[in-house]
């Protein structure tokens, strides 16, 4: 067989758009989308997160209103972050685990008006500490894992029972989908899916979502005694085999955009449903460039499907709306 100029042009393909259809091999779909919501107290809030353009905080009743729409447009799933006020964080993060707490009373609010909409609820303990970390501290400021676990158990346990669809572990203590998945199953909770941030890096990228869930004008140090060193490969793969052994249903990689590669091989390795996340850091720049007119919005589109062909099975991002308005159309 001939494979080579002229016999071959790989334009011919290129040159119609009824042609580019057909030999497309990736495609982003509604269904892909996973929509990330802060959350505050009060009613009828509407605050807008400086650092994230069009982003807001809601409270519960706009919350609402919002996952109605996201249900309409296709989106499958939201994600649930809270900005608690700041007389109820702690040094040990207890508010986390409080039945009547922020996101528990949202996602039982929300799974009352939209059952079928999916829910999904972080564990991990920064949005309520007074120092900004993932969890419990000793005296040194040193994150510990064990005590950590054993809070991000009653924290999971508080969001399953309040009606979440799937928990999601940001926190990346060890041991903590396994200790997750014993406490739902030691409660009846089998069927409450685990969607592990299993390659989590420490990432510049997070910072607007600091901001949004008021953790960055708190935030003592940084995250590298948990989160992950963005130099490493290898080691990613290891956290995911590991969260896979202790029971995840579903594994994410964060950020996104900069880490394709590991988006790939992830899910060449593993081929489990591989989930990844367009982070705060990636939507601010891509909105604040899309604003002042210097790229054309396409681009969205463009970085969403550049996950589908890295292997992403879903998405999270704050452009999740948009993009289903805009698909839909
Ligand atoms: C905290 C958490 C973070 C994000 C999701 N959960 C920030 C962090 O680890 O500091 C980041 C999400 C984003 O940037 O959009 N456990």
């Amino acid at each position: 067989m001939n494979r080579n100029f002229p016999t071959t042009r790989l334009r011919r393909n290129r040159k119609s758009l009824f042609s580019r259809n057909l030999v497309r091999e990736n495609k982003l779909a509604i269904e892909d989308l996973i929509y990330p919501i802060f959350v505050i107290d009060g009613e009828n809030q509407k605050v807008a997160v400086k650092s994230m353009p069009s982003v807001h905080r809601l409270s519960v009743d706009n919350a609402i209103k919002v996952a109605v729409e996201a249900h309409k447009l296709g989106i499958p799933a939201i994600a649930l972050f809270p900005n608690i006020e700041s007389s109820l964080r702690t040094a040990d993060g207890l508010e986390a685990t409080n039945p009547n707490g922020l996101i528990p009373s949202a996602v039982r609010a929300i799974k009352k008006e939209v059952p079928e909409l999916g829910v999904i609820t972080d564990a991990a303990l920064d949005p309520y500490t007074t120092h900004g970390q993932d969890g419990i501290l000793d005296s040194n400021g040193y994150v510990i894992n064990d005590i950590t676990v054993a809070a991000l158990c009653d924290q999971s346990q508080v969001c399953a029972d309040a009606g979440a669809d799937i928990i999601a572990p940001s926190d990346m203590m060890d041991g903590r989908v396994g200790a997750i998945r014993k406490r739902l199953d030691d409660n009846q909770r089998t069927d409450v899916q685990i969607l592990s941030y299993a390659a989590k890096y420490a990432s510049n990228y997070y910072g607007p979502f600091r901001d949004a869930v008021g953790s960055s004008s708190t935030l003592r140090g940084d995250k590298y005694s948990y989160q992950m060193d963005p130099a490493n490969r290898n080691e990613a793969i290891h956290e995911v085999a590991l969260d896979i052994a202790e029971g995840a249903d579903m594994v994410m990689i964060k950020p996104g955009m900069p880490y394709l590669d590991i988006i790939r091989q992830v899910k060449d390795e593993f081929g489990l449903p591989t989930f990844a996340y367009q982070v705060s850091g990636e939507y601010t720049m891509l909105a604040s460039a899309i604003e002042n007119g210097w790229v054309d919005k396409k681009i969205i589109l463009e970085t969403l499907l550049c996950f589908k062909r890295a292997g992403a099975d879903a998405i999270f991002s704050y452009f999740a709306l948009d993009v289903a308005r805009s698909l839909n159309n």
